[in-house]
């Protein structure tokens, strides 16, 4: 018994610092979207008209560069947007800059600088006793086109469509259609797995532990959660192994904080 807590602890401490909900309840968290926060090499020269939805060039590197300036804020942690490989092409509504068109996630969306960079980020934010939080998507991909023209085939690992649900639109009076049908639209379709199979879970479960060994990740923020099958919650949490706060878009508090029965918090839309 006593052996194995020792273990335990040793395992806790081998992954970064995989900050619990009560390490992250004092912290300030700050958001950044990172393709629109600060450039490499410092340059505001070359304009960016974030209308046209391309890429700015803001980068992990360009975080790392301006740490003194969020800690001097105040700020104890960080949030940034998806790190994941994304949809490449220039849609209807333009780039995936804000990482949320996922199609692989085992790579990086390079736009924003290498592995390295990222976990350099992280070792930066460590080294001044700060938090990582990544944002990641679990309920759906992203397709430049409508949802017959989806090519399952290209996304990794959920590549066939014997993952995703039957394409429907969302009745928001209806929690089984939120968590079935398909966000987006004809011009951007977002295929929407099946987060109630073993399969998929069991996926997604294998994927969050590498990404938050691998980069050192302190805490996580749940794009999309209430579209997410409720029985998907408990086994991806214990794969991340570090805290969660879960994005549940609507505005009545008894929606938004049942969720709490699943995960470690959630943003307070209500307020
Ligand atoms: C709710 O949505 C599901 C999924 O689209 C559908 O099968 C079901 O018939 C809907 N229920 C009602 C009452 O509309």
């Amino acid at each position: 018994m006593k052996i194995s807590l020792v273990i335990a602890a040793l395992a806790v401490c081998k992954t970064a610092i995989a900050a619990t909900p009560a390490q992250w309840r004092s912290r300030s968290i700050y958001q950044v979207l990172t393709d629109r926060f600060a450039r490499t090499d410092g340059s505001t020269t070359a304009t960016c008209n974030t209308g046209d939805r391309k890429y700015c060039g803001g980068s992990y590197q360009g975080i790392i560069n301006h740490l003194d300036y969020i800690q001097g804020m105040g700020f104890t942690a960080i949030w940034i947007s998806p790190v994941t490989y994304n949809l490449p092409q220039n849609t209807a509504y333009g780039y995936a800059y804000h990482g949320y068109w996922q199609q692989d996630l085992y790579k990086l969306n390079s736009n924003f600088g290498t592995a390295a960079d990222l976990k350099n980020l992280a070792a930066a934010l460590h080294s001044r006793g700060m938090y990582l939080m990544v944002d990641i998507v679990v309920n759906h991909n992203g397709w430049d086109g409508s949802s017959s023209s989806v090519n399952y085939g290209s996304f990794n690992p959920f590549n066939s469509a014997s993952y995703y649900h039957q394409y429907c639109t969302i009745d928001y009076n209806n929690q089984t259609s939120i968590e079935d049908c398909w966000l987006g639209d004809s011009n951007v379709e977002l295929p929407d797995l099946k987060t109630e199979s073993t399969a998929v879970a069991s996926g997604y479960q294998t994927w969050i532990k590498k990404l938050v060994s691998d980069y050192s990740i302190d805490g996580l923020r749940i794009d999309t959660a209430k579209h997410v099958h409720n029985t998907f919650w408990s086994g991806f949490s214990s794969a991340a192994g570090v805290f969660m706060t879960g994005e549940v878009y609507d505005g009545n508090p008894s929606n938004t904080c049942s969720y709490q029965a699943y995960m470690d918090s959630v943003l307070n839309y209500p307020m």
